[in-house]
């Protein structure tokens, strides 16, 4: 079988689906793999290291595209990629399904099946496949890091000859995987983390992190799958009347909260900007899903109010080794589970296989796809 890896062609994209050791990796299992010219240089990895690796290198994009078998990829296929796919090859990616269903069309049309990196089912068996926790998780810890760096301050206590520095108070929207290694990188730089979100069951991570807990008086989250599903309107009153007191106190913002397939809820309103410390600095990781702050842009950092407002919607593309490497690891992780060098299994019971599959023979075959797309229709 081909494992072909493009060239990711998304704006701002430093991150390669295969690192050259796991190209090794896919080859010892019997795989040939071939790369597109480039597509690793942004992360540091040369045509020559893929080689070395055993890969080919492929000069042209149609060529990668229309003689794979399978295809691996870190952003979802774009319209015109989407169209190079050979009929009934396959290929995996993070997709977010739901948002692309001019480009699942295309791929029904060609009998192309997909599998979404963002759909594998969050179970331990499937851990080393989660490439949203593994690049969710650099992006907590740089989202701290584009914080520190855009604000006027260090983070931790610092006593010098000339005066005392107190430390930064950060305040973390949203204990997931975003939020937790958020409260860790700030933790680890000496800042003081306070910390809100809807699931109670939170909070003893965040205190296990040496981050404080801002204790909501009221039910929080409807929870499902381990996800919060819906927030009560009486706990986010309760939520707002809380940030609005401790916000004023602030450095730095980070906003991570976001129920899955739902806008993200705006949590920081413009009067509450307004109410922050000149200089200080948000950190919206929501805003590829509308955002968490009612003033962050989508991968524009804009200053209001004398706040600075970062609305990076691609973090784990800053850290493009550690990313490629991560997200390489688990896309090879899915593929071997998957197949053999000899197939696909199509095991379609199965949990990771029906969790991840979008389309297959001609149709959207994913449940919750289908349920959003269909909701998105009325
Ligand atoms: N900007 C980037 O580069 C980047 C990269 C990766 C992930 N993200 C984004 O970061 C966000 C977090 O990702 P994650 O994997 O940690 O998600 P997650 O589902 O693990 O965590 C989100 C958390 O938000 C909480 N939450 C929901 N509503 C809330 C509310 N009203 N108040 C407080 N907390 C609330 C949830 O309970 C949950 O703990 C998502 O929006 C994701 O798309 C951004």
């Amino acid at each position: 079988m081909i494992v072909a890896v493009p060239k990711e062609i998304k704006k701002g994209e430093n991150r390669v689906a295969l690192t050259p050791d796991v190209v090794k990796l896919l080859i010892k299992s019997g795989f040939t793999v071939r790369i597109e010219s480039n597509a690793g240089q942004n992360a540091s990895f040369s045509d020559e290291n893929y080689i070395a690796a055993g890969a080919e290198v492929v000069q042209n994009t149609s060529d990668v595209w229309s003689n794979a078998d399978v295809l691996l990829k870190v952003n979802p296929p774009s319209v015109s990629e989407a169209k190079m796919v050979k009929q009934g090859s396959i290929l995996i990616s993070f997709m977010y399904a739901y948002t692309i269903p001019d480009v699942l069309a295309i791929l029904n049309e060609r009998k192309a099946a997909t599998f979404s990196m963002d759909a594998v089912p969050r179970i331990s068996r499937a851990q080393k496949m989660d490439a949203l926790s593994s690049q969710t998780n650099l992006a907590g810890y740089k989202a701290v890091i584009a914080g520190a760096n855009a604000s006027g301050k260090i983070l931790p206590l610092m006593m010098t000859a000339a005066g005392t520095i107190s430390p930064a108070k950060v305040l973390i929207f949203g204990a997931g995987v975003a939020g937790l290694q958020a409260i860790a990188t700030a933790k680890r730089l000496g800042a003081i983390v306070e910390v809100t979100d809807v699931r109670p069951e939170t909070k003893e991570q965040v205190e296990s992190l040496g981050g404080k807990f801002l204790t909501v008086d009221a039910a929080g989250g409807k929870m499902e799958g381990g996800y919060a599903r819906e927030v009560s309107k009486e706990f986010l009153e309760k939520q707002q009347a809380l940030i609005q007191q401790r916000i004023k106190e602030m450095d730095i913002v980070i906003t991570t909260a976001l129920v899955p397939g739902k806008k993200a809820p705006v949590l920081v309103s413009e009067d509450m900007v307004k109410s922050m410390k000149s200089g200080s600095v948000i950190v919206d990781m929501a805003v590829e899903w509308g955002g968490n702050c009612a003033l962050s842009q989508k991968d524009t950092t804009v200053t209001a109010h004398n706040v600075i407002i970062i609305g990076e919607s691609n973090l784990p593309s800053h850290l493009p080794v550690n990313a490629s490497e991560l997200y390489a690891r688990n896309i090879s992780t899915l593929l071997l589970h998957l197949a053999t060098s000899e197939g696909f299994k199509w095991e379609m019971e199965e949990e990771i296989t029906k969790g991840s599959l979008i389309t297959h023979q001609g149709a959207t075959v994913h449940t919750f796809t289908n349920e959003i797309l269909a909701k998105m229709a009325k």
